[in-house]
């Protein structure tokens, strides 16, 4: 069993690596943070004599075993983060799959089956746009040279931003050979809501992720001063873009599902001009695909109304969706009996696991987060329900590999 001071002691390792002065973390793939949270990784794989190897999209694993003799059981997340993101959302994972890994060697476990901590490239999408970038590409879910050509804030492609880093963008794409050396996935995260707290729970299982997406939205109207033109001679693109917001926010409630607008870029962003385009990016959640094509529609559609009635124009692009997923019935299953009964609970973010869902049999953990915030400074979970989520993946770990 991993003690509370145990888990600390790894977790405080890592955490000055990309701490902003709000408190906040910024760890965008391929920049000199995310190298750093890298070598942080690589560093205490080898301290554990684990096998590390990365694939040409720059996920890396660290084994416990041979993973060429098929059948593996991964766990893992990822490291990068949104912008002044929480600590725990991805690194989590990471530090418990390590974590685990003492506590079944501590107890003088022998895996029959090799045992992996994975570390996926970008599973936020924070820098190059697409979330789950890493594991898209090791999937064969996204196509290897529309990733390359992925460009981020100031215009740097991915092909780039890897050649930077000391990496071949030549490598990017599905690595099947990886792939067919899984048998199982298993991903640990912090919550990002209040179901444990509320049910007074340190873990729970996860049964589904909500299908979500991203849609990049442009609104063209015409640059002019802000003193000298009339109201009704305008056409100011801010409004059919604020006029969309509140349409995609009643449309969300209409629905029961979630629609976000937390990115805008305004040009020229200028205080006394119209603007001449407003872009911004909806994110848009549902229970399900049937009602997120709704959604998306009605977005759509409110847009295109307003668009009409400012003499503006609206454009919207997907850029990345990702179907609803249902996690593994019998594992999920299995492990919260496991658990003693853990919670079961739906996930409106989207993960690794969910895409790695689609090709091995694949679970996740929930810890406990006490505040229910994510992907925000206050994202919290305490030392005690972190340790009890090392112990409860350690079980796990044990029973698919070492019983
Ligand atoms: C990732 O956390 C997402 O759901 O956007
Ligand atoms: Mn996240
Ligand atoms: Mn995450």
């Amino acid at each position: 069993m991993i003690s509370p001071d145990r888990f600390a002691a790894l977790w405080r390792s890592l955490l000055p690596l990309g701490r902003q002065p709000d408190g906040g973390y910024r760890r965008f793939s391929w920049s000199a943070t995310d190298l750093a949270c890298r070598e942080w990784f690589v560093e205490e794989a080898l301290d554990r004599d684990l096998v590390v190897d990365g694939d040409g999209n720059g996920n890396l694993f660290a084994w416990w075993g041979d993973p060429s003799t098929g059948n593996a059981v991964l766990t893992g997340s990822h490291l990068d983060s949104v912008p002044s993101g929480g600590a725990y959302d991805g690194p989590l994972g990471v530090v418990s799959g390590l974590l685990a890994i003492d506590v079944l060697r501590e107890r003088g476990s022998a895996p029959t089956r090799p045992i992996g901590v994975a570390v996926f490239t970008e599973e936020e999408g924070s820098r190059f746009g697409v979330a789950c970038l890493g594991s898209r590409l090791l999937t064969g879910a996204l196509d290897p040279e529309r990733a390359a050509r992925l460009v981020d804030r100031d215009g740097v492609t991915l092909a780039e931003a890897m050649h930077a880093a000391g990496v071949d963008p030549a490598g990017l794409g599905a690595d099947a050979r990886r792939m067919a050396q899984l048998g199982t996935f298993v991903e640990l995260h912090i919550e990002q809501g209040r179901a444990l707290a509320d049910l007074d729970a340190p873990v729970g299982v996860a049964r589904a992720i909500w299908p979500h997406g991203r849609w990049r939205l442009d609104f063209t109207g015409e640059a002019n001063h802000a003193g000298t033109t009339r109201m009704a001679d305008r056409h100011d693109p801010m409004l059919t873009f604020a006029h969309t917001v509140l349409a995609a926010n009643k449309e969300a409630r209409l629905r029961g599902a979630h629609a976000t607008v937390g990115r805008a870029a305004v040009t020229p962003n200028a205080t006394n001009a119209i603007p001449s385009r407003v872009s911004a990016w909806l994110d848009a959640r549902a229970p399900d695909e049937a009602g997120l094509a709704a959604l998306v529609e009605a977005v759509r559609v409110r847009a295109r109304e307003r668009a009409g009635r400012d003499g503006t124009e609206a454009a919207m692009v997907e850029e990345s969706v990702s179907p609803e997923v249902e996690l593994d019935k019998e594992l999920r299953d299995a492990i919260a009996a496991s658990l003693g009964g853990a919670p079961v609970l739906e996930s409106g973010a989207g993960h690794d696991a969910g895409v790695l869902a689609g090709h091995v049999v694949t679970a996740m953990l929930f810890v406990r987060n006490p505040t229910g915030i994510s992907h925000a400074p206050a994202e919290q979970a305490t030392d005690v329900d972190c340790a009890a989520g090392v112990n409860a993946l350690a079980r796990v770990l044990w029973e698919l590999a070492c019983r």
